[in-house]
């Protein structure tokens, strides 16, 4: 398979170089800077890319990679850092932080060559850098200048060697997609056919490859987007050895458990064991009013549950794990597997012996969807919303009670409906109903009653760490409040959540 690889130098930027790229159908892959010479030529690339960093070249320790690599007769794309670092390495000389340049800037193109084919004589670019290149390499020649910096591109055409001091992957005018699609493309001549369908039958393939004939091979099934699309993927590969377990913990949201059954159940005809534990969690719950308690026991009895069912099934060989790729950079490696702890329920019980079947541990979250679709998974499940591992019982602010959860349930249902009929449900990141433990006055049907007070949280984000409160029209605000404190007797006032993060996380446990 055709193969970029990315060499990190740990700029804030590497993935959305990634995703980039693979927005263009050609496959690519981030490895540390420092990944051994040996492993990065096994892993067979056909192109490199040095990504930025936030180190001056010449600092002592500062991130170099190994030289050999100019040696594999492949191209090597350097952006900001990873052009500087290119320039120090082959001869050139960079100049330490004198002029600085942050944001838009005009840049001058003065040669086309391969790189720059296509672009105006002008173009604006996206700059974040400190240090520049004072002088080229030998060999190299000046494609385009600022008026700060003399050297904003540089090539090599002999030796394939280029060098961006700007940040392609971030412009929004179109010439930074140009840059990469000439680099892909005209240089690297990159055939552009890695496609979902392709990596589908890949990973097939691979799990057939994995999984020996009498194994037995288990995936907790959550109903959230990953572990849907692995499971739907390795069950595919291979049909019945795949035995799914679905615990439901009492604090899923209204018609999640349904949906499940009947999408995994019947529409896919997997095995699927569905566990029915309400009763089990909220007895556990009772009375627990601090918020990591509760998340405590719900985690730890979530493995008892697992652990007792999978059992039944009997020795267990390999366990489908819906990994993404993101988590998997984080942990500073591609081979580790990685098992998430604060986002899956509770974290998986240390002392099972089983190999970890991870499918999507390549994926971008925006791939695992288009493989869902691919793979014929409903649009409600495509695009739901994430959703925390001890489920409701975090939006139950205190004690969890069946009553506290049903008023929930309730508001969330409605929430959502009216959410997705304004065809906002895309738009946002997560949005939900949070019961806080206050009671406020409100006359009903001619009765003052104290009543459950509903809030509601829809917030916009990236990935989680940070986020801003989405404003959601007055109009499908009013609908939402009337329906919420009319259809549901208990509840006396409806409020809407204005706090962006930081200082306010998503949930409010
Ligand atoms: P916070 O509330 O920390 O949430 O801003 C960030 C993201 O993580 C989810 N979240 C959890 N997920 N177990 C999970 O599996 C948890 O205990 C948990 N707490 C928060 C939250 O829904 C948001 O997407």
């Amino acid at each position: 398979m055709e193969k970029l690889v990315i060499l990190d130098f740990g700029g804030q930027y590497t993935q959305l170089i990634a995703r980039r790229i693979r927005e263009q159908n050609v496959y690519c892959e981030i490895v540390p800077y420092n990944t051994p010479y040996e492993e990065i030529l096994r892993s067979g690339p056909s192109a490199l890319i040095f990504s930025g960093g936030y180190a001056s070249v010449y600092d002592e320790g500062a991130p170099r990679c190994d030289r050999r690599l100019y040696d594999l007769g492949i191209p090597i794309l350097g952006i900001c850092y990873g052009m500087q670092v290119m320039a120090a390495d082959l001869g050139g000389t960079v100049e330490l932080s004198v002029n600085q340049e942050y944001g838009k800037t005009r840049v001058r193109r003065r040669e086309e060559g391969e790189l720059l084919r296509g672009l105006e004589r002008e173009f604006i670019a996206w700059m974040s850098h400190g240090d520049s290149v004072k002088s080229p390499p030998p060999d190299f020649t000046i494609l385009a200048e600022s008026d700060n910096t003399s050297v904003v591109v540089m090539a090599d055409g002999q030796r394939q060697f280029y060098g961006l001091q700007f940040h392609p992957e971030v412009i929004h005018p179109p010439q930074g997609g140009r840059i990469l699609r000439n680099y892909l493309f005209e240089i690297c001549r990159f055939k552009g056919d890695w496609t979902m369908e392709n990596f589908i039958e890949a990973s097939i393939a691979e799990i057939r490859n994995e999984v020996g004939e009498k194994d037995h091979v288990v995936c907790g099934l959550s109903g959230g987007i990953d572990s849907s699309v692995a499971a739907a993927l390795v069950h595919r590969a291979i049909g019945p050895r795949l035995t799914c377990i679905f615990v439901d913990h009492g604090l899923l949201r209204k018609g999640e458990k349904e949906q499940v059954l009947s999408v995994f159940r019947e529409q896919f005809q997997m095995r699927l064991v569905f566990v029915d534990a309400a009763g089990e969690f909220l007895a556990r719950l009772k009375g627990v009013a601090d918020p990591e308690k509760k998340r405590k026991i719900i985690g730890n009895h979530f493995i008892r549950v697992f652990e007792r069912e999978a059992e039944k099934i009997g020795s267990i060989d390999h366990l489908v794990q819906g990994t993404l790729y993101p988590d998997v950079i984080e942990s500073g490696t591609a081979t580790a597997a990685v098992i998430k702890s604060h986002h899956n329920v509770g974290g998986l019980p240390d002392d099972m012996s089983f190999s970890l079947i991870e499918p999507l541990k390549y994926l971008f979250k925006d791939e695992v969807r288009r493989v869902a679709e691919e793979l014929g998974l409903p649009q409600e499940i495509v695009w739901r919303h994430p959703f925390p591992g001890p489920g409701l019982a975090v939006r139950v602010i205190g004690e969890v009670t069946p009553e506290r959860l049903a008023v929930l349930r309730e508001a969330d249902a409605i929430i959502i409906e009216e959410i997705t009929k304004a065809g906002l449900y895309r738009e946002i990141w997560q949005v939900f109903a949070v019961l806080p433990g206050v009671l406020s006055v409100g006359v009903k049907g001619d009765r003052r009653i104290y009543g459950y007070t509903v809030a509601m949280r829809a917030v916009t984000s990236q990935d989680g760490m940070t986020a801003d409160w989405y404003p959601i029209p007055y109009e499908v605000l009013g609908r939402i409040s009337s329906r919420v404190v009319n259809e549901i007797p208990q509840v006396t006032r409806f409020v809407y959540d204005l706090t962006s993060k930081p200082p306010g996380t998503i949930e409010w446990e």
